[in-house]
């Protein structure tokens, strides 16, 4: 069995994080959410991997470089332009060959793993295999809706009235049986080559499509809410340890990472947290689901539930809360005379301030 992966697709809801940065590459408890998914697929017992990349193909092949690291041999597939995850199947034809394969969805995130999943469908007949999960904005998503006994009915890629609150999560187990389909769609109402239509197919042809319901964890990560939600779960899980250099005068309190270089003085750190390496928290405090990436600089500041990249610097700032502050971004105090908020933004970027 191989793996395809998505590692295309601009991340419009991420700007302006994702004008200079891949989506995928958004550090979840300090690592890239794609890793998390390449991860899975090695745990599933699956070595090769297609990687699809569009505009950001440079970034991540250096972040996932050969894919030895996860024990994987990666393939880096080029898709000149974001025409669909339908479409990316297509590309990956000649790499995927009429191997059985799993399509993971880089931007997507299931706290445990698919390893279950991957054993059902290599157990069963099936052409293919979804995974489905409650949500409470079914429109988002794909939506199934299942017949009396279980079995999937039909698929309608993001309904305005939606049937079921079943979504279809992104990771879907393929036979080669899904290219025959591929090749017969048209683009969607917003012009792209849609994996809900082509599995919609196979159910019409009288293909087996068969479902699992994921129960744990998943999120895809496509805005900023998500995105800090899945930093919350996966630091719930990190295990501890303080590599760093942490004065007395600090305080250190449950579940926290401090990595090797960082420097903390006088500050309280209230995980669970992660302080990447070299960073410098003086005179600070760090609240529980806080990811500072490497490199960065708090001083005087107060920050939680938020995710920092790296080498931003943030001084002398009250307690800063559901932020996710970009790349060597710095977040400061004005002048104090006059009284008011100066601010240089990227293009999209959004700021709420205090009323
Ligand atoms: C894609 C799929 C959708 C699925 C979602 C899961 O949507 O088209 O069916 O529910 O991924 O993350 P997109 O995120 O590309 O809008």
């Amino acid at each position: 069995m191989k793996g395809l992966v998505l590692a295309g697709g601009s991340g419009t809801r991420l700007r302006p994080i994702t004008h200079t940065s891949a989506k995928q590459l958004v550090p979840v408890a300090n690592r890239p959410v794609l890793f998390y998914g390449l991860e899975s697929l090695a745990e599933a017992g699956i070595t090769e991997v297609g990687v699809i990349v569009g505009d950001t193909a440079p970034e991540i092949m250096e972040a996932v470089g050969d894919g030895s690291r996860f024990g994987l041999d990666v393939t880096y597939l080029r898709q000149e332009k974001p025409l669909g995850l339908a479409h990316g199947v297509l590309i990956a034809r000649e790499f995927l060959g009429d191997s059985d394969f799993v399509m993971y969805l880089g931007d997507n995130f299931i706290v445990d793993g698919i390893v279950p999943f991957v054993e059902e469908f290599r157990r069963d007949s099936a052409d293919a295999r979804i995974l489905l999960t409650r949500v409470s904005d079914p429109s988002a998503f794909g939506v199934a809706e299942l017949d009396e006994r279980g079995q999937v009915a039909r698929l309608v890629e993001k309904p305005r009235f939606p049937k079921s609150d079943l979504a279809l999560v992104g990771v879907y187990l393929f036979t080669s049986a899904i290219h025959e389909v591929i090749r017969g769609l048209s683009p969607s109402a917003r012009g792209e080559l849609e994996i809900t239509d082509a599995i919609q197919r196979l159910i019409e042809e009288g293909r087996t499509v068969r479902s699992s319901e994921i129960t744990g964890y998943w999120k895809d990560t496509g805005n900023v809410t998500d995105m800090l939600e899945v930093n919350r779960e996966v630091l719930e899980r990190v295990e501890p340890r303080v590599e760093g250099d942490v004065d007395e005068a600090s305080e250190i309190v449950g579940r926290v990472v401090v990595g090797p270089g960082a420097v903390v003085r006088h500050s309280r750190i209230i995980g669970p947290a992660v302080i990447g390496a070299g960073c410098e928290v003086t005179d600070s405090y760090v609240g529980p689901f806080t990811s500072l990436s490497d490199g960065c600089r708090l001083v005087r500041s107060e920050v939680e539930f938020s995710i920092v990249l790296p080498d931003a610097s943030i001084e002398g700032v009250g307690r800063l809360q559901s932020s996710l502050i970009g790349r060597a971004a710095t977040v400061t105090t004005a002048p104090r005379v006059p009284n008011s908020t100066r601010l240089v933004l990227g293009d999209h970027s959004s700021v709420q301030l205090p009323s």
